[in-house]
């Protein structure tokens, strides 16, 4: 349609609450294309939700089942593809990142915990996921920065702003 440039396949990583799947949304509804999502794709193939698969089968069972899904998404679809936040643990993963081009959607602690909810009404949960986010944005940071072509930063700003700040960069 009119107004629709031709855009690069761009692949979203970033932790959990960096807003991988509403800025994909997004970036697809602005360029008429199509998303693919890797922890859709493992939930329709395996027929279970990704928090039963870790704790009946253990996160490396995870890991791999979702290294199949993102080698199936980069040859099957060419429009924006969101992995889950810990795709790039696994280094099959980031080998099949190589050739493309990755945007790491970055975020502070402060803003991936209030995206990714639970509310401020439970302080013992509260201070659990912040601890945890933590943790996790410290070990994976460099890992995200290691694979991505691109890095934009995602705190304060809406996912309007941030599929702007996407575009400026391809
Ligand atoms: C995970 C992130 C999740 C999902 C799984 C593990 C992680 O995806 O793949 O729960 O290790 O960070 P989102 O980043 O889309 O929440």
């Amino acid at each position: 349609p009119a107004g629709h440039e031709p855009r690069p396949r761009v692949v979203l990583v970033g932790p959990m609450g960096a807003g991988k799947t509403t800025v994909a949304a997004l970036l697809a509804q602005r360029w008429g294309a199509t998303v693919r999502d890797t922890d859709s794709d493992i939930v329709t193939a395996q027929g279970r939700e990704i928090s039963d698969i870790f704790v009946d089968d253990g996160e490396a069972a995870f890991r791999a089942l979702e290294r199949e899904a993102v080698a199936r998404a980069l040859a099957e679809h060419d429009g924006v593809l969101s992995l889950g936040g810990g795709a790039v643990l696994d280094a099959g993963t980031r080998e099949l990142l190589a050739e493309h081009t990755v945007v790491f959607l970055q975020v502070g602690l402060g803003d991936a915990v209030k995206r990714v909810g639970l509310g401020t009404s439970r302080p013992l949960l509260m201070g659990n996921v912040r601890a945890r986010v933590k943790a996790l944005l410290d070990e994976r940071t460099p890992v995200y920065a290691s694979v991505a072509t691109h890095t934009v930063d995602t705190d304060g700003r809406t996912p309007d702003e941030v599929a702007d700040a996407i575009e400026a960069l391809l």
